[in-house]
């Protein structure tokens, strides 16, 4: 299939969905300058998920991690929602059941109107307490070192789900029974080799879902969806429109 009967056959396919699940992941926030984790400058080929990224991190030393998440909250702070994001509001306005599940912390979905959606690996502007649990949002940058619960008093941490912490069940529940019963899924800006995401275009194939890729290269999943579409993601995703 040429370029544009690709585009024109998700569109089509999009446009006749009874429901439909969105998966993002760091790509579509690297069209608004926020780097990903595992390209060529990635987070990760530059800094040890171990170190910065995990709860054993945290207990051993909570100011470095808070340094680095605080490097973070400066980059993203400049950063807007792009065409891609903007994309997905509409969508979600086209059809009643709709799920936008984001892997991504930065809360560009949400700045962008998205309102049906989880943000299953947290936000990098909220924190949590290590004591009462309490959430909270929080948006000093940087934030003041060490943090402290407003309740409490307790230490807090970012709510994110770091390497090695299960998602919230709610969260699971709710993203599996997305997957597992929408017409068409789109999937966008991904390596999907982090679980539970990276199980989600299996999921909604086996459902007897349409799954649509959008990336820059081929990734994993790709060879069982049923339509690649290659490019940046704030070029393509308003396209299915
Ligand atoms: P990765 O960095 O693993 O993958 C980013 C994907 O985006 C790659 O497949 C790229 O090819 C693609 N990409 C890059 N630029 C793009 C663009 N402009 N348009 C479209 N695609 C583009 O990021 P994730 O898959 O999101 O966890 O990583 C999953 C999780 O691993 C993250 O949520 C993070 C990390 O550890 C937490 O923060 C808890």
């Amino acid at each position: 299939m040429s370029p544009s009967a690709v585009i024109l056959e998700a569109k089509s396919r999009l446009a006749r969905a009874r429901s439909v699940t969105v998966l993002t992941g760091a790509g579509i926030s690297a069209d608004s300058g926020i780097p990903t984790f595992r390209g060529a400058d990635g987070l990760w080929r530059n800094f040890r998920a171990e170190d910065l990224a995990t709860p054993e991190a945290f207990a051993r030393d909570p100011r470095l991690v808070w340094e680095w998440y605080n490097w973070r909250r400066e980059l993203i702070a400049t950063k807007q929602p792009n065409a891609a994001h903007r994309a997905l509001v509409e969508l979600e306005g086209r059809h009643d059941r709709f799920l936008l599940i984001t892997q991504n912390v930065d809360g560009l979905h949400r700045a962008a109107g998205s309102n049906k959606l989880l943000e299953i690996h947290g936000n990098i502007w909220k924190v949590r307490c290590t004591i009462c649990k309490q959430v909270a949002e929080n948006r000093e940058v940087p934030i003041a070192l060490p943090p402290h619960c407003r309740a409490c008093h307790g230490l807090v941490r970012p709510h994110i789900v770091w390497f090695g912490e299960a998602l919230e069940e709610e969260s699971l529940d709710r993203s599996m029974g997305a997957v597992a019963s929408c017409d068409v899924m789109l999937i966008i800006g991904t390596s999907g080799v982090v679980n539970p995401a990276a199980s989600f275009a299996g999921i909604a194939k086996a459902a007897g879902a349409f799954v649509i890729e959008i990336n820059l290269d081929d990734q994993p999943q790709s060879a069982m969806v049923d339509l690649m579409i290659g490019g940046r993601a704030a070029e393509t995703v308003p396209l299915l429109l």
